[in-house]
């Protein structure tokens, strides 16, 4: 499968939009976040499927309401994130709340918010039970053993992963749901991110069909993610249509089973929002050395750390000057450590001031930017039904001072 790398979001030039709102700055297409929610819907539309999006992607309030608008529920890990899914105008019941290692006090909260609960240790499923018996609906994350995902750092259903509950506990977990007689509405499993291969999501499918049985309360099984996409020319990624069908036969097979039908949902961050996210930085400067040539831009893994922290790709083009000759650069960002983009990389010629896009920058982008090097935030655009909306504005010096408590010495 391809995938393009347009100059333009919705008849907006790319060039354009740097212009207008400045660089660093991330700008995604309201379109492609629509387009791929109804993809997934379409190909899950032979069972009762739910799509809850991973929050954790990219969480500005803007797309967390597009996405409410289309029908997505919500997957939170922190009580933040369930707070700004309510105030986007999320209903408590279409969120899930799939916490990791958070303090008990958090799972308090998320139960006053009225969220679905998700809990992935027995300690807690012991303290939910002991506070609120067979009052408070509960989904069991599991921990299948299935060792899936693009690289070490984003697998998270093997056997020594802190994710879940191993599903060689079962038998304790029955113990602990008869003992506090606990009411088990769902049972979950996230298996990882990147997994190219259909057959892992029907494996971890199996797991959850073969455990149903023992829960009469069930409402929902939720599969999770982990749907890949494209980030350079010829990726393989997840093939959504065939899963949708192999899917669509298992869990048939399994409503017959079972005698009546659950909701299936599934949390998808990085297949909703990587690809509608541009982000567009200034060339600093062009440095010639004996090994190389150097582009650095205005940015630095402070702001887009997914090269750096995952080794990942983003495709990268000069935008300033799309159609001139080849060369070969390796870009760098601002930051005093080693901070590279690319390496040996063929882009247009390049000079000092020419914008640069990395593409595929929705996901877990802006998301994990921080204030390194004091260095400040970039700005956020959403290109909606044709037009540019500034969804948050550049950061300023006095950020930097705002949370620090100067001592008077
Ligand atoms: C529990 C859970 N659900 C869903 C996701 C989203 O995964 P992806 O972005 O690969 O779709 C994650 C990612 O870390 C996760 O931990």
């Amino acid at each position: 499968m391809s995938t393009t790398h347009a100059l333009e979001i919705q008849g907006l030039s790319l060039q354009s939009l740097a212009e207008e709102f400045g660089t660093p700055l991330y700008v995604y297409d309201a379109e492609t976040i629509r387009g791929q929610y109804h993809k997934l819907k379409d190909a899950f539309s032979g069972f009762n499927s739910k799509l809850k999006y991973a929050t954790k992607a990219l969480s500005n309030i803007n797309i967390l309401k597009l996405l409410q608008k289309e029908g997505s529920g919500l997957d939170c890990v922190c009580i933040n994130e369930i707070k700004l899914g309510l105030k986007a105008g999320f209903d408590p019941k279409d969120i899930i709340f799939t916490p990791n290692g958070v303090s008990f006090e958090e799972i308090e909260q998320a139960i006053e918010l009225g969220v679905n609960l998700n809990i992935d240790n027995i300690p807690y499923l012991k303290k939910v039970g002991e506070k609120y018996g067979e009052n408070q609906p509960v989904c069991i994350r599991i921990n299948p053993h299935i060792q899936a995902g693009g690289n070490a750092k984003i697998q998270v259903g093997h056997v020594g992963s802190k994710f879940g509950i191993s599903y060689l506990q079962f038998e304790e977990v029955l113990e602990v749901v008869r003992k506090y007689d606990l009411h088990i509405v769902g049972l979950h499993i996230h298996t990882g991110s990147d997994i190219l291969d259909a057959d892992v999501f029907l494996k971890a499918a199996k797991v959850l069909f073969d455990m149903a049985k023992h829960f009469p309360n069930l409402k929902f099984l939720d599969f999770g993610s982990g749907f890949k996409v494209a980030y350079k020319e010829g990726d393989v990624v997840t093939n959504i249509p065939e899963l949708g069908e192999k899917l669509t036969g298992a869990v048939n097979a399994f409503y017959q089973d079972f005698g009546r039908e659950l909701e299936i949902w599934f949390e998808p961050g990085k297949y909703m929002v990587s690809e509608s996210g541009h982000f567009l930085v200034k060339t600093n400067l062009i440095k010639s050395t004996p090994a190389c040539q150097f582009i650095a831009v205005d940015s630095g893994f402070n702001h887009l750390i997914r090269p750096m922290f995952y080794d990942s790709f983003h495709h990268i083009a000069n935008v300033s000057n799309p159609e001139g000759p080849k060369k070969i650069y390796n870009v760098v960002g601002y930051i005093c450590e080693t901070d590279t983009f690319a390496t040996e990389r063929e882009i247009a010629e390049t000079k000092e001031g020419d914008t640069l896009c990395f593409y595929n920058a929705g996901a877990y982008a802006i998301e994990m930017s921080s204030n390194f090097n004091s260095r400040l935030k970039p700005a956020e655009v959403l290109v909606m039904d044709g037009k540019p909306h500034l969804i948050r504005k550049r950061q300023e010096f006095e950020v930097l001072l705002q949370d620090q408590i100067e001592l008077d010495f």
